[in-house]
């Protein structure tokens, strides 16, 4: 197994593709810590995996809470002895033009998809240079590699949220931490709901994907945890600062 003896702590893991990646990590061997803002959907990862034979401990995070983020990885090093891997997923996507959504909606976006990003990072650095070694994966998104319509938010915080990401991997690589940024496609989960009703339903959404991703359809759940289990794992010991976009070409 690639992750036998690692501790992994992962942000939004009751549901979609948080939730697959941290069962992945538990098939590759690695002990778990799955958090999540609704108790019952951490308790749901927790439990597959350990029906599945794995190890893992499910925790109520509320990824905005500053001083719950730091405490929960902090604690979760001490208790467990380290902290191999950090996966960041938890995310939010208003859409949305310039002049249709509020400073209020900007200030959401960026709390989630950069400040949580660097509080966990900022968390988990403290325990990973010490022990000077360690894997961090930040979920971004393709739209930090393109810019979709009408979508200023989301956009401007994934493509600030690699910036940190290839930051934070420059100035740790000398410490043995790695740091790459996780940028899927479109995944079909919940988190597509905002994007679906500005299509105008489920129909218009599937007809987008057809026709605007090369490769004909969303991706699966299953395709990035295979990502997230390469990035956490040694099999990219050189890795660092990487956007790894999995999106069947649609930024292409
Ligand atoms: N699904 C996609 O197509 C897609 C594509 C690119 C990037 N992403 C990114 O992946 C992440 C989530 O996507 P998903 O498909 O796994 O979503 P999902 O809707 O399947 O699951 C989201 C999970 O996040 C939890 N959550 C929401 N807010 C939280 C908070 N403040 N603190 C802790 N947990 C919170 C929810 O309870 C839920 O369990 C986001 O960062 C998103 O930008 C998703």
């Amino acid at each position: 197994m690639l992750l036998q003896g690692r501790v992994a702590f992962v942000t939004a893991a009751g549901a979609g593709i948080g939730r697959a990646g941290a069962l992945a990590l538990a098939a590759e061997g690695a002990r778990l810590v799955v958090s999540d803002r609704d108790p019952a959907s951490a308790s749901a990862t927790a439990a597959m995996i350990l029906s599945s034979g794995g190890a893992a401990e499910a925790m109520t995070l509320d990824v905005t809470d500053d001083d719950a983020l730091t405490r929960a990885i902090s604690d979760t090093a001490s208790r467990y002895g380290r902290l191999d891997i950090l996966h960041s997923h938890a995310g939010i996507q208003i859409p949305g033009r310039l002049d249709q959504i509020t400073t209020g909606d900007m200030d959401a976006s960026w709390r989630l998809n950069v400040r949580a990003h660097f509080v966990a990072a900022q968390a988990a650095v403290a325990v990973m240079k010490v022990q000077r070694s360690g894997s961090i994966i930040i979920t971004a998104s393709n739209s930090g590699v393109q810019y979709d319509r009408e979508m200023i938010a989301y956009a401007t915080t994934k493509h600030a949220v690699i910036a940190m990401s290839k930051q934070i991997a420059v100035d740790y690589a000398r410490h043995n931490i790695r740091c790459n940024a996780l940028c899927p496609g479109f995944i079909d989960t919940t988190f597509n709901a905002g994007f679906e009703a500005q299509m105008g339903g489920r129909a218009a959404l599937e007809d987008y994907v057809a026709g605007s991703i090369p490769m004909g359809r969303f991706g699966t759940m299953d395709e990035i945890a295979d990502s997230i289990v390469f990035l956490a794992s040694d099999r990219s010991s050189f890795m660092t600062g990487h956007a790894l976009v999995i999106d069947g070409a649609e930024s292409l």
